[in-house]
């Protein structure tokens, strides 16, 4: 795998690289590598003749200077299980490679997508998110790009940056990759404690019986049933909880046919913020 740290040294690499291949597919990540990315990557390989990922923490897109200091880095098993799926190139830039002297982001209207959910709770994060992902579209300039569907508000905005800004690049969506107790992964779950991790899974089954009261039971009484899941638990904390139509991410009061709604859940563990999604059936 080639490592590069220089946007300049990428670029050129990849215009030779140009001429002799057809597909560049691209997986952008913040590192602390899991079973989910290297998912992405395998996905990418399989459609792509030649598979860029990147590892950079980006800082405009945390609204909790906290939560940056203590993401985690483990930058050498990052790259030797990119090698384990035969990533072919690497970029970790600086955040001065990124930024110059300037760490802000830019803004962006993604049409309402961004005032929802996530949006309402992480002040300035999809600004955050659009900046990077734009910036590093424009160096690495793939023709697909992956992402997990756990942050599934933030896909259908990349989707939406897309379109806004006619990038010839085209989205890919993956399913969630969970535990074996079905806790989504997430580079955050490496720094729960023994006794969060080991309640952590409600939050799936949480949404699991969600997809069955859909069936039955009104927006309101599934609300209350979740909120009641998490009411004096000593370890995990609900922030939201919001069943949203897919598209246009607005919590619905109604359902409607020929929509597609998905479940939305955001909760604490200690200071560390875990969300997960689930699709659900009309
Ligand atoms: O999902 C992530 O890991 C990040 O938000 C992304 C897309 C790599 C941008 O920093």
């Amino acid at each position: 795998m080639k490592i590069f740290k220089k946007q300049d040294q990428l670029k050129l690499f990849l215009e030779e690289s140009k001429k002799n291949i057809k597909s560049i597919g691209f997986v952008p990540t913040m590192g602390a590598l899991h079973h989910g990315h290297l998912f992405l990557i395998e996905q990418a390989k399989k459609k792509n003749d030649l598979v860029v990922a990147s590892i950079f923490v980006n800082p405009t897109q945390f609204n909790n200077q906290e939560d940056l200091d203590n993401y985690p880095k483990t930058l050498e098993k990052d790259i030797e299980l990119l090698e384990s799926v035969s990533c072919d190139v690497l970029f970790v830039p600086t955040v001065k490679e990124i930024y110059h002297e300037n760490v802000v982001s830019d803004k962006f209207d993604f049409d309402g997508l961004e005032n929802e959910m996530e949006g309402k709770f992480r002040a300035g994060h999809f600004n955050g998110v659009g900046t990077i992902v734009k910036t590093l579209f424009e160096i690495v300039t793939p023709n697909n790009a992956y992402f997990g569907e756990k942050d599934f508000q933030q896909l259908q905005i990349i989707k939406k940056l897309v379109v806004k800004n006619q990038l010839p690049i085209s989205i890919k969506g993956c399913a969630i990759f969970r535990e074996n107790d079905g806790l989504a992964m997430s580079s955050r779950n490496a720094r729960l404690t023994t006794e969060q991790r080991n309640v952590a899974p409600l939050i799936y089954k949480v949404l699991k019986k969600v997809k069955k009261k859909f069936q039955e039971e009104t927006f309101e009484e599934i609300a209350e049933w979740v909120e009641n899941q998490f009411k004096n638990h000593p370890f995990l904390q609900l922030e939201y909880f919001t069943i949203a139509d897919e598209k246009s991410l607005k919590s619905i009061n109604i359902k409607e046919i020929d929509t597609k709604y998905r479940a939305f859940i955001a909760v604490f563990a200690g200071n560390i913020r875990l969300i997960d999604n689930i699709q659900l059936k009309n």
